[in-house]
């Protein structure tokens, strides 16, 4: 985000006009609030949906039935500066009273999630990263980005960054996956599709990067438990994202709700102030993530809200969201001398920065004819743009005796609750789409031609159906297609398991098909890695759908008779069993690696490799990786290597890069991963690759937060995954 300076000078200007209360009303975030017209208390409802004694479809139709307040009065007195909703009338109204009706007609930052697309839902990041297709990953962002800000909404809350190595922790569907240079690569390009329309004169947005920082790490996967690490793994694992959407000038972070060695992020003043807004140098504001100011007062870090809120803007948080608390005391903690005007001054003048950026004081209108069009239907090019990442994104995890493709002549029977639910393919935290825009599994095989019955028989929390099942054994046909995962519900926020196995009884589906000898093909639908060990030894054929959007059945369709063969690799380690986790690639070595000698560090009763490792995934042809050669210049290594296609069709790889630092002055992970591409090569075609490393990106951070570079030995590997490489070591002096 930068400003040229006719438009400092008007923040300036502005600045200069505002009273105490009208600059503290700039750090305040509103949303609607429900006030009534249901019969029991808004806190009971909440807890009925959480407790299951109402459906959420019930609880959606209370709610689109509620009353609510819009806050038009603390908008009238200027004591509002940002709103979180989606409801494009009613932001006109909102707006026209902060533009109309306020003494100084700032208008309202509209803000909201939408995290893998709007009305065009896209795959759920932890897919789309495997992509490993950047442009593609900017595009699908730039699509939200015209999608939101025809709905009136300018700030995305999003992207979510956190590098997450724990598959028990229920919001990995959430973002990129555990890689932090991949991470790292997902932020650029979101932040470009957000953003980068202010230069190209395309619609644009301002990106929100969250959750800053270390959320992830949370103890035991458990959300919003507590996390602790060294300085070194916050700067070499967690903050390279943000730190990479700074570079590409993101308008604002969320900060995350965990204490990070002990501090709460909402009120750290180290990771705000000294690294976001100092080392990063970021102009934008930062949000607290939702009451987030308040629960400082449950971590037991403020004696109550005043000290709750002074810690807070003291500490570089700009905007409350959803707690009032600088609504209702910053004022007087100015007044008392216990934050500074020059703190308040430096709060607003990043949060009316933004807004001058987004254009809000020149067009702060939904265009009504707009919306109208979007409400009609998604353009052809946006369900075009969900079925290309939908295709990309999907792995074929496994395929034995080559089972898949499928030839389209061949009768199957497909069983799964989850293949006939149009409306689970959108997965977590996606709020604008229409199902009937959603394609599932069932639908997409349906429009394909497909020849074969239909047994639901089990979903994700039911009891097997054994008249279903007995159908689907008694049946002629001899390959079943089962659909079994996750419902959108069982990842996303607050939604950690302790057992990451495919929920209910359907692994026992899996299981009676294959007793009744029937050829099972799985098709996951799933937020979240899931332990596979069971499936991985007695399934020959496993393809990951993860929650890939609108067009998910589509894509698994082509996937399934091979009119795409499939690229996706998987961005998170799977363990095998729950006990594993975390599990990631790319941890530091120990003195004792696993191995068979009994006092090495590994299970008993487990593996310690992967069910399947980091970057895997299957192809419907087969690459060759040859002749690595090391070439040194003054800045970076050139690894050249040939890629061959051996197998019968063509197809697409993503050839991966990764170093190791054998000797350092801290222990390195075995393996990270540095560059990547994707190749495409026709059957038999072979090609020089040459892949860069950047001798700049071969240090670390140390203890300090210091990034160092030390030389000596390097081994670099290439290979169509993290675990089966090529390596060549070189000196550096
Ligand atoms: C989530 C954020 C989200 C915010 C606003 C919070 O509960 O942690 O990711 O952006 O709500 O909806």
């Amino acid at each position: 985000m930068k400003l040229n300076d006719e438009q400092i000078k008007f923040v300036e200007e502005l600045l200069g006009k505002m009273t105490l209360e009208e600059k503290v009303g700039q750090l305040n975030q509103e949303s609607t609030s429900i006030v009534g017209g249901f019969d029991v208390p808004f806190e009971e409802l909440i807890e009925m949906v959480t407790d299951g004694r109402i459906s959420q479809e019930e609880f959606g139709k209370i709610m689109a039935s509620a009353e609510r307040d819009y806050h038009e009065d603390e908008i009238r007195a200027g004591m509002v500066s940002s709103f979180l909703d989606n409801d494009p009338r009613k932001i006109n109204e909102l707006q026209k009273i902060a533009v109309e009706e306020t003494r100084l007609g700032i208008p309202l930052l509209i803000g909201f999630d939408v995290i893998h697309g709007y009305r065009s839902v896209y795959p759920i990041a932890i897919a789309e990263a495997g992509s490993f297709d950047d442009e593609l990953m900017e595009k699908t962002a730039r699509m939200a980005a015209k999608e939101s800000r025809a709905y009136g909404i300018c700030w995305n809350f999003a992207p979510m960054l956190d590098v997450a190595r724990d598959s028990r922790w229920g919001r990995v569907s959430e973002g990129p996956g555990e890689d932090p240079y991949l991470a790292s690569k997902f932020a650029r390009a979101k932040i470009k599709g957000l953003q980068n329309g202010n230069e190209s004169g395309e619609c644009y947005v301002a990106a929100c990067t969250k959750h800053f920082v270390a959320y992830s790490a949370c103890e035991a996967g458990r959300d919003y438990n507590t996390t602790s690490m060294s300085l070194s793994q916050l700067h070499n694992v967690y903050l390279p994202p943000f730190k990479a959407a700074m570079e590409e000038g993101a308008c604002s972070a969320m900060a995350s709700f965990n204490d990070l060695n002990g501090v709460p992020c909402t009120v750290n003043s180290y990771t705000l102030r000294d690294i976001l807004k100092g080392e990063y140098d970021c102009k934008g504001f930062v949000v607290s993530d939702a009451n987030g100011i308040k629960e400082c007062v449950v971590h037991g870090i403020a004696e109550d809200e005043t000290d709750a809120g002074v810690k807070a803007l003291n500490a570089g948080l700009d905007m409350d969201m959803g707690t009032h608390i600088y609504y209702n005391y910053m004022v007087q903690a100015v007044k008392d001398g216990k934050v500074s005007m020059e703190t308040l001054d430096d709060a607003v003048r990043r949060i009316l920065s933004v807004k001058v950026w987004l254009g809000l004081f020149d067009n702060p209108y939904v265009d009504e004819a707009v919306i109208a069009a979007y409400e009609a239907g998604i353009p052809e090019s946006h369900k075009e743009l969900c079925l290309r990442a939908a295709e990309e994104s999907v792995v074929l995890l496994q395929n034995n005796d080559d089972i898949l493709p499928l030839n389209k002549d061949t009768k199957f029977t497909l069983v799964g609750e989850l293949a006939d639910r149009a409306d689970e393919v959108v997965g977590a935290w996606s709020l604008g789409w229409d199902v009937a825009d959603c394609v599932c599994v069932k639908a997409g095989l349906e429009a394909a031609g497909a020849k074969f019955d239909y047994y639901p028989v089990c979903g994700p929390e039911d009891e097997i159906n054994e008249k279903e099942l007995k159908a689907a054994i008694d049946s002629e046909n001899n390959i079943v297609i089962a659909v079994v995962g996750e419902y959108k519900s069982m990842s996303g926020e607050a939604s950690s398991k302790a057992d990451i196995t495919i929920p209910g009884q359907q692994r026992k589906m899996l299981q009676e098909l294959k007793a009744a000898g029937k050829t099972v093909i799985a098709v996951l639908m799933n937020g979240r890695p899931l332990a596979l060990g069971w499936e991985k030894e007695n399934i020959p054929a496993i393809i990951e759908g993860w929650h890939l959007g609108i067009q998910m059945g589509t894509a698994i369709a082509e996937v399934i008779f091979g009119d795409v063969n499939p690229s996706g690799k998987i961005s998170s380690t799977f363990s095998s069993m729950n006990g594993q986790e975390p599990m990631y690639y790319n941890h530091p070595n120990t003195g004792r690696p696993g191995s068979k000698s009994k006092f090495t560090s590994k299970y008993l009763d487990a593996p310690v490799d992967p069910c399947f490792p980091f970057g895997f995934g299957l192809s419907y042809t087969t690459f060759e990786y040859n002749d690595l050669k090391l070439d040194e210049t003054d800045d970076e290594i050139k690894a050249t290597f040939t890629l061959k296609n051996t197998g019968k069709c063509a197809g697409t790889e993503v050839a991966q890069l990764y170093m190791q630092d054998v000797c350092a002055s801290l222990v390195r992970p075995v393996k990270e991963l540095k560059n990547y591409e994707r190749i495409s090569l026709d059957a038999g075609e072979s090609r020089q690759v040459t892949m860069s490393l950047s001798k700049s990106d071969m240090g670390f951070y140390d203890n300090q937060g210091k990034y160092v570079f030390e030389k000596g030995l390097f081994r670099i590997y290439v290979g169509g995954n993290s675990r089966d490489t090529l390596m060549e070591e070189i000196r550096l002096d």
